[in-house]
């Protein structure tokens, strides 16, 4: 018996697991016993799937999929929360088994997605949805289940990362790196998504929700970019000993759980600190394993459409077994989202300021004001434009008060000719 496919979005990884299909179908046989057939493929666009050979099992209209009962699994890789939400809500309702990448949808409607496909006793997969290539939602559901896990560190977005590696590394603006991670087909269609944070506060979402048992949705994840990092800020961090990544970030506290993405400074002797380019990597930390770091693609045709078909083999072989689906949702109790005010931490703050007398003082007196205490200040850059960058870095303050000290900076019009640039520090 086959178990039957049908594939909707025939893009980059659609086109990647065509391809895998076709040239593997023969050794999941043998190696597994599982023989998938693809039946169906659905996109906009005909050509796509002609391209890799399938322009017989063509349709444009998902229902074709949803609607076909033959049909056992369902790919879904159009990404989104739209479409999407209808085609993998619907799918499951169906009865059908789904796997998909789509960390967006996993992470705003995780919920209503597994108790659908609860009802209709059929599995919902979606390893690709974070860290590309890499497994990470299969071991922390598998390998690690034994753990109390206390943190999760992702490196989780490659586009950004290539972009600090470009900048901290080569000197590039924040402008060019962008252009070059376009140029290069890293970034997604929208880049704000990654620059601002969201692709990588979904996927912390997803592995929040994974690590701690607890449901974590993409709204409670507190989300800051890189927009504002430059290259003197990555020169800075490094003779400080330090790395700067976009570092989405997720700890067990007795407030609940911590979840944030932003810049972030790591020691350099750090595992993460060495974590370069398009590369991704996840730092998992239990109580009986210790420290496990998870490393590779993070993205492109190959690396999730690994993931994907490494999904669906696993489901086509329950189904070929006819073993009951044996991985839901794990999300069984109930812990609060931690305030980011309680968040301690040590904070690198630089703005650029006019070069007069008694600006770094003023500037000074409003950390002192709300009780936060400097490590050290230091004032650099040329004077031509009567323009000079400061930079503080503070002793352990606690973010509300740091959050105090930016708005009150914010009102000195006068004095802040730049929008701070924030990094937490990570130690
Ligand atoms: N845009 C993502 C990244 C890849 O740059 O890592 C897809 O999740």
């Amino acid at each position: 018996m086959s178990v039957k496919i049908g594939l909707i979005g025939t893009g980059t990884v659609g086109g990647g697991c065509i391809d895998i299909i076709k040239n593997h179908r023969e050794d999941f046989k043998r190696h597994y016993g599982v023989d998938i057939e693809l039946v169906r493929v659905c996109s906009l666009d005909r050509k796509e799937a002609e391209a890799h050979g399938v322009g017989d099992l063509f349709t444009d209209d998902f229902n074709e999929i949803i609607g076909d009962p033959e049909i056992d699994l369902v790919i879904e890789l159009i990404g989104g929360t739209g479409v999407a939400h209808t085609i993998v809500t619907e799918a499951l309702k169906a009865g059908k088994y789904v796997v998909t990448a789509n960390k967006a949808l996993m992470a705003t409607a995780g919920e209503e997605i597994f108790h659908l496909a609860d009802e209709a006793n059929v599995e919902i997969a979606f390893e690709a949805s974070v860290g590309g290539g890499i497994p990470i939602i299969d071991p922390m559901k598998h390998s690690l289940i034994s753990n109390e896990v206390s943190s999760v560190l992702g490196i989780v977005n490659g586009t950004t990362n290539y972009m600090l590696t470009r900048i901290g590394e080569d000197g590039l603006t924040y402008d060019a790196a962008l252009k070059e991670a376009q140029e290069k087909g890293f970034a997604e269609a929208d880049p704000t998504a990654d620059v601002d944070g969201f692709d990588a506060a979904a996927k912390i979402a997803i592995l929040a929700s994974i690590a701690f048992n607890s449901r974590v949705v993409l709204g409670d994840v507190k989300t800051e970019g890189i927009r504002n990092i430059s290259p003197v800020d990555l020169k800075n961090a490094r003779e400080m000993g330090y790395a700067v990544k976009l570092l989405a970030i997720a700890h067990r506290t007795p407030e609940g759980i911590d979840v944030r993405v932003h810049p972030t400074m790591i020691p350099l002797s750090h595992q993460m600190a060495n974590v370069n380019g398009v590369f991704n990597a996840i730092y998992v930390v239990g109580d009986a394993v210790g420290e496990t770091m998870f490393f590779g693609e993070g993205a492109g045709a190959g690396p999730a459409a690994s993931a994907v078909m490494g999904d669906v083999l696993d489901v086509a072989r329950r189904i070929t077994l006819g073993v009951p689906p044996i991985v839901g949702c794990t999300c069984t109790d109930k812990l609060p989202i931690a305030s980011m005010d309680s968040l301690e931490t040590r904070y690198y703050i630089r703005f650029v300021v006019p070069d007069r007398t008694g600006v770094l003082a003023k500037a000074a007196e409003v950390f002192s004001r709300h009780d936060v205490s400097l490590r050290s200040v230091k004032q650099q850059g040329t004077s031509e434009h009567n323009e000079v960058d400061l930079v503080f870095v503070t002793h352990t303050a606690r973010e509300k008060n740091i959050r105090a000290v930016l708005d009150e900076l914010a009102g000195l019009s006068d004095m802040l000719l730049s929008e701070p640039t924030v990094i937490r520090v990570e130690d």
